[in-house]
């Protein structure tokens, strides 16, 4: 892999062995980008830049008429790696700013270039970050500056050939003395020479958070955005661009995966030549920004990652580069419990005697974590009051003895809060009303769930929180946090910015949330946190910087809880997706228990009054869990069936030596016998495999390409979790002789 210039015809050339990346300089200085897609040694720059369109014309220095002799390159057709705004071309633009004459015209050509090995420090930049190693990248930093001002662009390529990534994102450097207004700021431009694709994208609502939509491109503009800043229901920042008969196995597609967690969007154009233009950065619907002379301001990164073997290709390029890159070092202690939360069982109903039945309960069912939900703190009994005073509520609970009892039978304790927000009824209002996002003398501001934000733009009001939610922990030994956010961003323009920058204001609250996670995960780095947004609304790379899971969905029923799993499963590795096995009324607990398997796993219903049986299922799930979850957390993820285009939804995990693979399996509406096979992915087609569906041993092969056989007739909403598992030959042999005499024991085996 690498990253070269061909400095003659002006080349660069990124690429590893899967994929290739060119880009020209032209004799405007424009760039140009050539091709992007499966690897390719070389490029003929004419070849692929002819459009016989319009050549290029303009009136030179000296105001006289001046035309391009070849149609190498035309302002309305060529495909640029930043196609300039306000020129010739009219397709949409990736940065837009303004200088002192308030004209909008941005223009930035080719100024100078590096590359270097490993990943540019952005000197505490408050963004995420992939955590790449110089041995992973290679980076490639291209200068631009704009036409007319002292301006500067730099694009930062980072190319991995170990992760099959190419991460992109862009500064803007005012060395002018002009104040230099950003309306509109992009982290990458793609350029392709087809029209042939269609989207893959996450939309949503509460309780569906992801649910996998594919979108017809035409040739009006496409954006998929979201401007709630912080919940991202509408649409989830991963998106595909695919080939419109890619499928999960095959073909070409383009993933894409923002490490922000605020307004952002995705511009896709097909132009009237047929051609498809993505460009992906900040809303510019939301956002501002005002550069003053020597600032630098950065779009978040974005993750790009092509494949030209389908859908499952590139969850595992994302799910390898996600695990292994982002999620912080408290991924190591997902593993260690399996947690029961009391949002379900008790929602604000609960008390000291309550919770020290419950970890009684959870002792006897081998839970080790037992996490106090909403409600633990002063005169919070609903949803209208308190957010922002951090106190324990000690008419309700004495935390000390909770902690202390459930220290004494080795279970941890962990708390939900939900720190960015302020109630309107709270003592915080009463005494810092300031403190809350309002714009300069505004009435009428809307609440949501009768709470307000906070204005997390001013550094003092970040400390403020901060400082109170350390007492709590600092004093009490929690090993886990459920960090919530249940409202979005309106009337978004904070009293104390100044009138020149109050639209910064979602920018900066978004930068002012991640300085408050950087306080919190820098003090408590052994807490395991997990994010939330009234169910999973805030899911995203953003995020699975500070935090290892988010709360997948509040919807625990398996009917739609299986799709918005499935969906999220595309880009993001399943050990981040919070799952729980809940009391909701579809499904059995087991159903349920299949499920929550394949995401982080744990429980969310008052176990104290469950069934003896339901108890014992409990504990036997606990079990499975500590001896295979560990394939869930690294393993290759492969789709099976697609919930949304058939009756089933199914998928395998192959761990990485491919000696395990766990299989989930649903059905949706009852079935009559019919002749349905199950054919699993990733196995080794000439070992041999047990497997606890039918306790029977074939090979590889045969698993992958006659399938397991399900042709019985199955009830609706049958699931069913299996284990894989590869055996020697000897044991094969003897197992099967074995099974011949005494039917087999699956626990010989698992
Ligand atoms: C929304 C979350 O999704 C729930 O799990 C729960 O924590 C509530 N908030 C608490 O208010």
């Amino acid at each position: 892999m690498g990253i070269t210039f061909e400095k003659k015809r002006k080349i660069f050339h990124l690429f590893t062995k899967d994929f290739s990346y060119y880009i020209h300089v032209n004799k405007y200085n424009y760039l140009i980008h050539l091709y992007s897609g499966k690897y390719l040694s070389d490029i003929s720059k004419e070849r692929v830049s002819e459009r016989y369109i319009d050549r290029y014309a303009f009136l030179n220095d000296d105001n006289l008429e001046t035309q391009d002799e070849d149609y190498y390159f035309s302002m309305m057709g060529s495909m640029f790696e930043v196609a300039p705004f306000g020129k010739g071309d009219k397709r949409n633009a990736p940065y837009i700013l303004e200088g002192d004459n308030n004209i909008p015209l941005t223009n930035f050509l080719f100024y100078s270039y590096k590359i270097i090995k490993g990943k540019i420090d952005k000197k505490d930049y408050p963004l995420p970050y992939i955590k790449f190693k110089n041995s992973d990248i290679e980076t490639l930093i291209i200068t631009l500056k704009d036409e007319k001002r002292d301006v500067y662009l730099n694009l930062y390529y980072e190319l991995s050939s170990k992760y099959h990534t190419l991460v992109r994102y862009a500064s803007i450097i005012n060395k002018s003395k002009e104040d230099i207004k950003v309306f509109k700021m992009s982290s990458f431009e793609l350029d392709l020479p087809s029209s042939n694709y269609k989207l893959l994208t996450l939309k949503g609502t509460w309780s569906n958070e992801t649910d996998l939509e594919y979108i017809n491109l035409n040739h009006s503009l496409t954006k998929i955005s979201e401007n709630h800043n912080g919940r991202n229901f509408t649409y989830n920042p991963s998106i595909a661009l695919l080939d419109k008969d890619t499928t999960f196995d095959n073909g070409e597609i383009y993933g894409f995966s923002n490490l922000y967690s605020g307004d952002f969007s995705y511009e896709i154009k097909v132009d009237e030549i047929d051609q498809t233009r993505i460009i992906g950065g900040y809303n510019d619907e939301t956002f501002f920004y005002l550069l003053k002379e020597n600032e630098t301001l950065y779009s978040f990164e974005t993750v790009i990652i092509y494949s030209s073997k389908g859908i499952n290709d590139m969850s595992h390029k994302f799910h390898n580069l996600i695990r292994e890159r982002l999620l912080p070092k408290t991924k190591e202690l997902q593993n260690n419990y399996i947690l029961i939360n009391s949002w379900e069982a008790f929602y604000f109903d609960f008390d000291t005697k309550r919770l020290l039945e419950l970890i009684d309960e959870a002792k006897k069912e081998e839970i080790n974590l037992v996490v106090i939900d909403d409600g633990w703190f002063k005169n919070r009994n609903d949803d209208t009051s308190s957010l922002g005073d951090w106190e324990v509520d000690t008419s309700k609970i004495d935390l000390d003895k909770v902690i202390n009892y459930a220290k004494s039978l080795n279970i941890d304790i962990g708390l939900w809060i939900e720190p960015e927000m302020i109630s309107y009824n709270s003592s915080l209002f009463k005494e810092h009303s300031d403190f809350a996002l309002i714009p300069p003398s505004y009435h009428n501001v809307t609440l949501f769930r009768h709470q307000l934000l906070l204005d997390l733009t001013r550094s003092e009001v970040v400390d403020y929180i901060f400082d109170k939610l350390s007492k709590i922990f600092d004093k009490y030994d929690i090993k886990y946090v459920k960090w919530d956010f249940n409202r979005f961003l309106s009337e978004g323009y904070s009293s104390y910015l100044l009138k020149e920058r109050v639209k910064e204001t979602p920018f900066r609250m978004m930068l002012g949330t991640y300085s408050l996670l950087n306080k919190f995960v820098s003090r408590y780095p052994n807490i395991l946190l997990e994010t939330c947004s009234a169910g999973g609304g805030r899911f995203d790379l953003g995020m699975l910087f500070y935090s290892p899971q988010i709360w997948g969905s509040d919807e625990t029923d398996i009917a739609l809880r299986s799709s918005i799993q499935f969906s999220k499963n595309i880009f993001y590795p399943l050990r981040s997706i919070g799952a729980h096995v809940s009391n909701r009324k579809l499904g059995s607990l087991q159903d349920k228990a299949c499920l929550a398997f394949f995401g982080t796993y744990g429980y969310e219903l008052d176990i104290t009054k469950i069934s003896e049986e339901d108890k014992n299922k409990i504990k036997e799930f606990n079990s499975y869990f500590k001896s295979f979850h560990n394939v869930v957390n690294d393993g290759d993820y492969y789709a099976l069936y697609n919930p949304y285009e058939s009756n089933y939804v199914s998928w395998n995990v192959v761990s990485k030596d491919k000696k395990t693979c766990l299989v989930y399996f649903m059905l949706y509406r009852k079935e009559q016998t019919k002749a349905r096979f199950l054919k699993l992915k990733g196995l080794k087609k000439d070992k041999y495999y047990f497997n606890s569906l039918t306790n029977d041993i074939y090979k590889g092969d045969f698993y992958m390409n006659v399938g397991l056989n399900l042709s019985a007739p199955l009830e609706s909403f049958t699931s069913m979790l299996f284990v894989i598992k590869e055996v020697d030959e000897v044991r094969a042999t003897l197992y099967r002789k074995t099974k011949q005499v005494d039917g087999g024991k699956r626990d010989k085996l698992l």
